[in-house]
């Protein structure tokens, strides 16, 4: 990686379809990809699909209760097989003509089968591919052969919070999906971009003291970490805005944030755990789905707890359906400003990155080199 302090990417990267399609191959294709949590499909047969940058995946709990990843592609001419998050299916039917797959990949049969003579049903199974598991997530890996999940992730655990998500719980309707006008790396790098923290959240983020923040790379990965303010700490489960996660020691506790690259983000906090699945649906188009997981609590509990913090930090609580985001007192609709902004920004041939922070945005652009070594390949 080179020294140099200057923004790696051109607007086009955030602007042009050429890139997009480009990182849909060279990048998205070829990286372990987020797909759900395990308990998406706790039985066998139960099933979710996924992409992976040119790649459709399936992934299926098999009789042996193991995980499975297929090429969601019909062997006859290619139709897509499942479409979405499923329970305990036997078989996997194409809809087209009715091929049958069994859980495990293999053609088991195919309708007037002696319009084809010769056909050998043992060599047109459904293409592999590689899945994994880690802290109940699913990762998926267009390539059956991919390296393992735990190489790429390199040092990566060693930096996680002490946070046991499978002691906490995702309630319904805690999902929060948003469709934001903005190149999928504008989202990334504010993601990263420690230098807002205390300006465009100056309200919503002054638990904790930016300050003392810090982060490193492992390998690809960004993460980071900065503890919470005195204050907030001092007087944490008298105040927090939910009840505080009961595993984490005193001594561990603060904001554990990261990147894995290229586009899953993981919060960790002293009240939540947190998913952030960002999908690149456009050059100017981007998904983000959030799942948390919290202790559990009641509706009353979660309702009090977020006036008792408001009247301690005298910051209104959290209002989505205000006019103005930056009136909204939500984190993520003040980012979600800032990026659409910025991507409104680039039309204007007046628009340029002016300066980059030395510390407090340099991890953004050791993101882009990371990003560059797929894509110049
Ligand atoms: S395309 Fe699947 S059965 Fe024909
Ligand atoms: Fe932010």
């Amino acid at each position: 990686m080179t020294s140099e302090k200057k923004w790696r990417l051109p607007v086009e990267a955030y602007t042009s379809q050429e890139w997009f399609d480009k990182e849909q191959e060279l990048l998205f294709s070829k990286v372990w990809q987020f797909a759900g949590m395990l308990e998406d499909i706790p039985n066998v047969g139960d099933h979710l699909c996924v992409r992976a940058g040119l790649q459709p995946l399936i992934v299926v709990r098999g009789e042996d209760n193991e995980l499975k990843a297929f090429y969601n592609i019909c062997r006859h001419r290619g139709t897509e097989l499942l479409r979405t998050t499923g329970k305990s299916k036997k078989m996997i039917v194409c809809p087209y003509h009715h091929w049958v797959y069994g859980l495990d990949g293999e053609l088991k049969s195919v309708p007037s089968q002696k319009e084809f003579p010769g056909l050998d049903k043992s060599q047109m199974g459904l293409h592999p591919a590689s899945v994994t598991a880690w802290k109940g997530m699913i990762f998926v890996h267009p390539e059956v052969d991919a390296p393992p999940l735990s190489e790429w992730l390199a040092d990566l655990p060693d930096h996680m919070g002490p946070h046991q998500p499978e002691k906490l719980v995702e309630y319904d309707g805690v999902r929060y999906q948003y469709d934001i006008k903005a190149n999928w790396k504008i989202f990334i790098e504010n993601y990263m971009d420690g230098y807002h923290l205390a300006h465009l959240h100056a309200d919503t983020l002054n638990m904790y003291e930016h300050k003392s923040q810090r982060y490193t790379y492992a390998g690809r990965h960004w993460t980071f970490f900065e503890p919470l303010s005195k204050s907030y700490k001092k007087n944490l489960h008298k105040v927090a805005p939910m009840p505080v996660i009961d595993h984490i020691p005193d001594e561990n506790i603060g904001a554990y944030v990261h990147m894995l690259f290229p586009n899953f983000g993981i919060t960790e906090t002293e009240v939540g755990w947190t998913t952030l699945n960002i999908t690149p649906i456009a050059p100017n188009r981007t998904l983000v789905d959030i799942r948390v997981r919290t202790m559990p609590m009641t509706t009353t509990q979660y309702n009090s707890g977020w006036m008792r913090w408001s009247k301690w930090s005298k910051v209104q609580e959290p209002n989505p359906d205000a006019d103005d985001p930056l009136e909204s007192h939500d984190v993520m609709l003040e980012d979600i400003y800032a990026c659409e902004q910025q991507q409104s920004a680039m039309r204007s041939p007046k628009f340029e990155v002016g300066a980059v922070a030395e510390t407090l945005e340099r991890s953004i652009l050791e993101y882009q080199a990371h990003y560059l070594d797929f894509m110049e390949k």
